[in-house]
């Protein structure tokens, strides 16, 4: 399966992408991700896209097409490929749509996380996440078992420095502006599976799995 997540900020792109990576056995590959592995690393690329980032503002087309023509150029996409929070403007998806017929690749589908801007506020400021193992809880609604210590692997969990009431504000009206325009994009592609990600994580994960499993 190739496919892209789509949804505004935390409306459950990352959490959903690691069920359904692992339920179709494809890479999972996020844009945030992998900014913020190069902001950890001080690489170049990070010291650019972090002055976007903290403002809550979107990484310039151009950096991000590059960043996602490299990684879909290694092997492991060869059988499908998860992509969450690309494409994110209208040019990165046709940017995405003209790389996949350069490889003669068809995107299968652009699955729809669809959440209320109140919700979304809240599981944003309430994200807590494991620096080691990558896995996103809720102080709110999916809490450690231990207040602040992952359950996997027992690292003290962390909050990404976009998490907070401002910020959010900005990414949710970006969103609105540079993003949502993608849903009729997609809709006219006839791809387009739109998810109510308001209800619980196994309920929405099960509702895409019975959708794309046949
Ligand atoms: P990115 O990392 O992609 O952030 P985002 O789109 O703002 O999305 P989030 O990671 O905040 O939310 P999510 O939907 O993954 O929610 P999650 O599953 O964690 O991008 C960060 C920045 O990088 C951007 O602002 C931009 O600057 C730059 N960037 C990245 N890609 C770019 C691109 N293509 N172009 C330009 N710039 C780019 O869930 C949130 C919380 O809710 C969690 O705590 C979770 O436990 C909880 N939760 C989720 N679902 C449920 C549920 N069903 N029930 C209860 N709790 C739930």
């Amino acid at each position: 399966m190739r496919a892209i997540l789509l949804g505004a900020p935390g409306a459950g792109k990352g959490t959903h992408a690691v069920g359904i990576s692992n339920h179709y056995d494809i890479p999972h590959i996020s844009t945030g991700d992998l900014f913020r592995e190069n902001v950890g690393n001080n690489t170049p690329l990070g010291q650019e896209a972090k002055t976007y980032m903290d403002k809550g503002e979107l990484v310039p087309d151009e950096l991000v097409i590059r960043l996602v023509e490299d990684r879909l150029s290694r092997p492991d996409v060869e059988n499908g490929f998860l992509l969450d929070g690309f494409p994110r403007t209208i040019p990165q998806a046709e940017a995405l749509w003209e790389m996949c017929e350069k490889n003669d690749m068809q995107l299968d589908a652009a699955i729809d996380l669809e959440a209320p801007y109140e919700l979304i506020e809240k599981r944003i400021v309430g994200r807590r996440s494991c620096p080691e193992c990558g896995k996103i809880y809720n102080i709110y609604f999916q809490p450690p078992k231990e207040e602040g210590i992952c359950d996997v692997d027992g690292c003290k969990l962390v909050q990404r420095a976009d998490d907070n009431e401002e910020t959010v504000k900005t990414r949710f009206q970006v969103y609105q502006e540079e993003t949502e325009p993608l849903i009729d994009y997609y809709k006219e592609k006839g791809i387009l599976r739109s998810f109510d990600s308001t209800k619980p994580i196994e309920e929405v994960q099960e509702e895409v799995f019975e959708a794309f499993d046949k």
